[in-house]
């Protein structure tokens, strides 16, 4: 009932977070294509009272005019629309499903026992989780800082820009180093979002409370305010296309199980951050199509690092004679690794892998999980019979391959079992 509970909770949080998230991205993109399509105000009465901008539009059957000012019209109305709720939404609710996913459950899902460096491999489920954590945290304030020191004052925008692209790179390469791929890849675009969510909290909404105050005082508002909520939201409008991507890629096991895993994260952020600008710069009017040739060269760059290679050797003739592996797991494939062994590199026959199944996998993937924690089968993938093993064929070689399953190898699969799986033709 809890493990119920826990999915059901999971799934309420991911439509919360998702509806959030899109409400706020959503706004985000429709302000930067309010902002970079006005025009000069066409009425003298507009000029005169301080606008800078307009745009008209048409929307769901009425008429939309929108007027920029140049600083602040003349008076503020009460009733100022400010925008700040979707993004905390978005945030909470992420992070609470994170917490629900990965940090209950840190040592299936934030433990690499695969990691190159040995005090990462060997960290415990609660050590792994603090370091998640402390990634989004010291990953904003190194962020911040950057922004602080870098371009006090707006100045070096350019250069700032090219050094938080840096600073990205280096956070894909430690995570995918650290974590398992897909919570490497989910870490990062978990700190890109709170780098997002942080800007609008510590810096654009207190920036333009600064400034309604100073107007409703009477005095001129501090120009650094608007140009600061200005810098980090770029940043936020570079960040969106990415930091989408990377909440999908735990979709697609082939893009973190890869071992080019770091660089095609770097590679996608990059992808996303190019085809907005194709977008922002569309706004303004011009269509340089250099960018979004860019976008798909790097895409399909990507597409190239993360095929699968070609088909690997079959099974070698030295499969194992014993069968102390599915032993010690607890398992009955005793009779399947015999014929296993027996086999050789002969065709294998789906009986063969089905035992390796059974013995590996199937304490997960069943539609009765004996693994604790599980209710139900992940990724709604069951394999309890040879047809439904079958079906899943292409899916299960390829997370063989990539030793992205069983999770965490916690059933103890063999080289050698992989080996089978990956000389099996998926008949
Ligand atoms: C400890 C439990 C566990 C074991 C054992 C396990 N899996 Fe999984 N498997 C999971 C979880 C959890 C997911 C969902 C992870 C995700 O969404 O990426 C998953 C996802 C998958 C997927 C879908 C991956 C994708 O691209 O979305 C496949 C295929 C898969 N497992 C196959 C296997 C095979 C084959 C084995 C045995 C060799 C196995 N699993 C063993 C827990 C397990």
């Amino acid at each position: 009932m809890e493990g119920f509970l826990l999915e059901y909770g999971n799934l309420l949080l991911r439509w919360l977070h998702v509806i959030a998230a899109i409400a706020w991205i959503g706004e985000s993109i429709y302000f930067v294509m309010l902002d970079l399509s006005l025009r000069a105000p066409k009425s003298e009465l507009s000029r005169n009272a301080g606008v800078a901008g307009e745009l008209w539009a048409v929307h769901g059957g009425g008429f939309y005019h929108n007027q920029k000012y140049q600083t602040a019209p003349a008076e503020l109305p009460q009733d100022l629309h400010w925008s700040f709720w979707k993004a905390y939404t978005t945030w909470l609710s992420g992070f609470a499903l994170f917490t629900l996913l990965y940090l209950l459950k840190p040592q299936f899902y934030l433990v690499n026992p695969a990691s190159p460096w040995a005090w990462a491999a060997g960290m415990s489920g609660g050590e792994a989780g603090l370091l998640a954590v402390a990634f989004l945290v010291i990953g904003y304030i190194v962020y911040s800082r950057m922004c602080c020191l870098i371009s006090p004052t707006m100045q070096r925008d350019g250069i700032l820009s090219v050094a938080v692209g840096v600073m990205m790179v280096v956070v894909a390469w430690l995570t995918t180093q650290i974590f398992p791929g897909r919570a490497a890849f989910l870490i990062t675009g978990a700190l890109m979002a709170t780098c997002m969510s942080a800007n609008v909290f510590f810096w654009i909404i207190p920036g333009q409370r600064r400034m309604v105050n100073a107007m409703k005082a009477g005095e001129a508002p501090n120009p650094l305010d608007g140009k600061r909520g200005k810098q980090r939201s770029v940043h936020n409008t570079y960040f969106t296309l990415p930091v989408v991507f990377l909440m999908l890629s735990n979709h697609y096991s082939f893009t973190y199980t890869n071992e080019y895993a770091w660089i095609i994260m770097s590679l996608f952020i990059f992808a996303g951050a190019v085809i907005r600008q194709y977008f922002v710069l569309r706004h303004v009017g011009k269509n340089d199509l250099k960018l979004p040739v860019i976008g798909i060269i790097l895409l399909a760059l990507i597409g190239w690092l993360a095929a699968p290679s070609p088909a690997p050797t079959p099974a070698p003739t030295s499969a194992p004679t014993t069968n102390q592996p599915a032993a010690a797991a607890g398992q009955t494939a005793a009779a399947g690794t015999e014929q296993v062994a027996a086999a050789g590199t002969d065709a294998i026959t789906i009986d063969q892998v089905h035992s390796i199944i059974v013995a590996r996998c199937t304490e997960c993937h069943s539609a009765k999980p004996t693994q604790p924690g599980f209710p139900s089968a992940p990724a709604g993938i069951m394999l309890d019979t040879n047809a439904e093993t079958l079906m899943h064929a292409a899916q299960i070689k390829q997370v063989v391959a990539s030793k992205y399953m069983p999770l965490a190898n916690l059933t103890k699969m063999t080289d050698e079992e992989r080996a089978v799986i990956a000389g099996w033709n998926g008949k």
